[in-house]
């Protein structure tokens, strides 16, 4: 991040003093260190002892870490537990069962509230419903659904009977539904009619349907519908079910059933460095343990908050911060169906204003796009609503620009509220390096300072940490309980992905950073082929063997360039089978394949620029030669060694981009 290092060695600070500390969360600077020494000192009693005091177990655990089988860690050995119980049940009799868990907003700008107590009651009829079907402990379901109070209630249902959910983004496509039920081994779809978004209506069940005819789904027994719009959709009698007719009759109580404290809560897939997803798989008490620890702390949270996280619960931040974080505290949370661009770009800042939102978490991209239509048309500006309930603000998925930092301080938080500028991963579980509001000061662009238990380094290829202000592999030294504990199905690919034997058993998170004179860290992206696109993680390779298979590309490589709105943007650089196509031809091409791979994985990869050549500039060993392609897709002047590109005429035959 260019921006991120001019910020850094201006060392621009924003003073925090104006932030009292007065949730359960870390008080002051002094007492952040004191936790920090104190897990530095006494790792297991740390662990264990928040594991007592924030979970509720049904057995207690006998040891809190084994080590014995790196980097195969489990926690909180013979402990059992349930995360329903931990987000529901422990909510009817402390004096939450009548609070609102759940404030729903529509598309359409419909509210529906749910409280704890009615929560836990649909929870329980469908985890009822489920039950009578045969559905088990260990059974796998995938969830493809809208945003809404449903799909909270299908992933709490799971995980009141141990059934591992796997969310699937409503924006991935037919194919890559397919390919995650194949490698989960489900045996149970929850899905919906429709869904609805920026006032169009989607399909999902379809999706689903495309899905299973695809092959190779006889595992799967049953469709269970949410009728979120109830336009036709195709009905197999044997095979699908609405979720409605399903919770009908069912008893109001389901008994939980205690699973092991590493038991898979979920797998969640995300994109890696091959073609391949990976779906990282994660526990039930550490991952617990970690979301509400890294919910209170990051966020300062009070009982009478109202959380707003703008995320999908498709993505890792979605599962944290809206399905498990804020139930686990009892927390009252705001979840939105659409769009921030809908009806029009003022609906965050109204949302705020109308629910009175005290804690606002949203991705970097969001805010870029909203500060662009706030200079198009004033009338969308924050400043035209009140938003004077916030308290803490925060951003997720992507490196935030000091320039976008300070607008949403500014603008968002009237230079009140720290920004939580929190650095995670789907792996992580949580939240692992991010300005805690007891920070003195704050700096536009750095996610600061690891959270106590966090053990984040720099280090070089051979795992020795690097001097201050010199880049180098982030890395985290010790586990922790909310970790990764596997790749469903590929224990090779996990040890190898994460754990390479060269740094020394450190966990290897895949991004480069570098730290400043003050300790606080300055991420720079990834150091793999993956993008980062609206916050979203795609793999080259992914979008790559898409286009390859598609009849009319011989060859294709794809890197990412730099993008105002979406951080970064997809750029394919295509090889035809047959001549380089004319321009008149390219436009047409181009569209073929943006809509294929829309049909392979989602509207999300599709490629904002696709340049055409005769060939791709490979080295003589044959490797393509991605950095001279990123260069060329930045606009920038060539002045790399291109001593060893083989067929270096082929620079100049390069397309201009469609
Ligand atoms: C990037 C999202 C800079 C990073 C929670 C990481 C960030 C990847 C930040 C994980 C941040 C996330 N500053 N970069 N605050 N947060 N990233 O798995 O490259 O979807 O490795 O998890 O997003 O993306 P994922």
């Amino acid at each position: 991040m260019p921006n991120a290092i001019q910020s850094f060695l201006t060392d621009n600070k924003v003073s925090n003093i104006n932030y009292n500390v007065s949730g359960d969360s870390i008080p002051s600077y002094d007492s952040y260190k004191k936790l920090c020494l104190e897990a530095e000192n006494n790792f297991e009693e740390f662990w264990g002892g928040y594991a007592t005091k924030l979970l509720s177990w049904s057995k207690t655990f006998s040891k809190v870490l084994d080590d014995s089988n790196k980097p195969h860690y489990k926690w909180f050995i013979d402990g059992s537990m349930n995360v329903t119980v931990n987000c529901l049940d422990i909510h009817l009799t402390n004096g939450n069962s009548n609070k609102n868990a759940i404030i729903f907003e529509s598309d359409d700008g419909d509210v529906s509230k749910i409280t704890y107590k009615d929560l836990f009651v649909r929870v329980c009829k469908f985890a009822n419903g489920l039950k009578n079907l045969g559905y088990k402990i260990g059974d796998r379901c995938i969830i493809y659904m809208p945003m809404s109070i449903e799909v909270i209630v299908a992933m709490h249902a799971c995980a009141r009977l141990g059934i591992i959910h796997s969310v699937v983004f409503g924006g991935f496509s037919s194919k890559s539904l397919h390919e995650r039920i194949l490698d989960i081994g489900a045996s149970l779809i929850i899905t919906s009619d429709y869904q609805k978004r920026g006032g169009k209506q989607i399909p999902l069940k379809s999706a689903v349907d495309d899905a299973i005819s695809l092959g190779n789904c006889d595992s799967i027994t049953n469709v269970i519908v949410y009728k979120r719009t109830g336009s036709s959709i195709n009905w197999l009698d044997d095979r699908d079910l609405w979720m409605d007719d399903l919770e009908n009759n069912q008893l109001d109580y389901c008994a939980p059933v205690f699973v092991d404290a590493e038991h898979p809560l979920f797998v969640l897939y995300t994109s890696g460095s091959t073609g391949k997803p990976k779906g990282i798989q994660h526990s039930s008490a550490g991952y617990l343990l970690w979301s509400k620890m890294t919910m209170q702390w990051t966020f300062d949270t009070r009982d009478d908050d109202i959380f707003w996280c703008t995320a999908d619960v498709g993505w890792i931040t979605g599962h944290t911060y809206i399905a498990y974080g804020p139930l686990s505290l009892g927390l009252t949370q705001v979840i939105f169906e659409g769009i921030p661009t809908y009806p029009n770009s003022d609906r965050f800042w109204k949302m705020i204003e109308n629910h009175k939102v005290s804690i606002f978490y949203t991705a970097p991209t969001a805010i870029r796009s909203l500060i662009k239509s706030s200079c198009i048309d004033p009338s969308v500006h924050p400043d035209n609503f009140d938003l004077s309930s916030l308290r803490v603000i925060g951003s997720v998925g992507e490196p935030i620009s000091p320039d976008t930092w300070k607008w949403y301080y500014k603008n968002v938080g009237k230079e009140n509220c720290p920004v939580a500028d929190t650095w995670w991963q789907t792996e992580t579980g949580g939240h692992m390096i991010t300005p805690l509001p007891c920070l003195n000061y704050l700096k536009p662009g750095s996610c600061s300072l690891p959270l106590p238990g966090i053990f984040a380094s720099v280090v070089d290829e051979s795992g020795e940490e690097v001097p201050n202000a010199t880049g180098g592999f982030l890395v985290i030294k010790k586990p922790w309980p909310g970790m990764i504990r596997n790749i469903w199905g590929n224990t090779e690919r996990f040890r190898t992905s994460y754990f390479p034997e060269e740094l020394k058993g450190y966990y290897l998170a895949g991004d480069g950073a570098q730290r400043d004179s003050d300790g606080y860290f300055w991420i720079m992206g990834r150091i793999d082929d993956v993008l980062n696109v609206s916050g979203h993680r795609l793999g080259t390779m992914e979008i790559e063997s898409a286009l390859v298979s598609h009849s009319k590309v011989s060859e294709a490589a794809v890197i990412g360039r730099s993008d105002d709105t979406t951080g970064e943007a997809v750029v394919a650089f295509i090889v035809m089978k047959g001549d380089k196509p004319s321009n008149e031809d390219a436009v047409n091409i181009a569209k073929e394949l943006r809509n294929w791979i829309a049909c392979e994985i989602g509207p999300i990869a599709k490629p904002k620029d696709i340049i055409f050549g005769d060939s791709l500039p490979k080295t003589r060993s044959g490797k393509i030669m991605r950095r001279l392609l990123r260069s060329i897709a930045n606009g920038e002047n060539i002045n790399q060694d291109t001593s060893t590109i083989e067929n270096i005429s082929i620079l100049d035959k390069f397309s201009i981009s469609f």
